[in-house]
């Protein structure tokens, strides 16, 4: 299966948590990394291009260093701008129907942060609902997320391991995710 993941971080130059990801997503044929801030440093989204580029494949990922409990602004614009109605929504727009949708974040926070009795309150998973009722809105279909947690604290070591398990979660069966 072809993969797209469209990565949304606005100083990659900076990163070491997702870029440890992104060089360990480049090893593999079957993976095309799409970077919003890359392509349109002037934020003027080409929608026909991004629907073009959507439309090859069956299983997106969005990956993108998690901010203030949401995801980068240009991911947002993303949505706003490319799932327009009569494409992804509407009586006609039925062309992300079907398709996978996985997010892949990284988080500053650790595990515990991100509890019930944590000093989030909320499970990450609780701060993606949003996309995930977006993705499921459109007919797509929302599967289990990938989290990297003490994303500035992990060592080059860790972020390696996590890189490794990126791909086999992203590369995982529909199945194998949703048992
Ligand atoms: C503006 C901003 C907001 C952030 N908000 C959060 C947050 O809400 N929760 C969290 O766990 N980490 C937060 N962080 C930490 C980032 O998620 C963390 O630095 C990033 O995932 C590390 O990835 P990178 O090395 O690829 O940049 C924030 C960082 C910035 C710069």
């Amino acid at each position: 299966m072809k993969i797209l993941v469209i990565v949304a971080h606005p100083s990659m130059e900076q990163s070491r948590a997702n870029r440890a990801l992104i060089q360990e997503l480049n090893l593999h044929e079957n993976i095309d990394v799409h970077s919003l801030y890359g392509e349109y440093s002037d934020w003027n989204i080409d929608i026909e291009r991004e629907q073009q580029l959507v439309s090859k494949y069956d299983r997106i990922v969005l990956q993108f260093p998690l901010f203030w409990y949401s995801t980068p602004p240009l991911l947002k614009k993303w949505f706003d701008d490319v799932l327009t109605y009569g494409w992804a929504y509407g009586s006609e727009g039925d062309h992300l129907k079907g398709k996978e949708f996985i997010v892949a974040t990284t988080a500053g926070g650790s595990e515990q942060d991100y509890r019930s009795s944590g000093n989030f309150e909320f499970t990450v998973s609780e701060f993606l609902r949003p996309i995930q009722v977006t993705v499921q809105y459109t007919g797509a279909i929302y599967l289990p997320a990938f989290i990297v947690h003490d994303a500035m604290e992990a060592t080059d070591e860790q972020l390696k391991l996590e890189a490794h398990r990126y791909v086999e979660h992203i590369r995982a069966s529909t199945e194998v995710l949703l048992s």
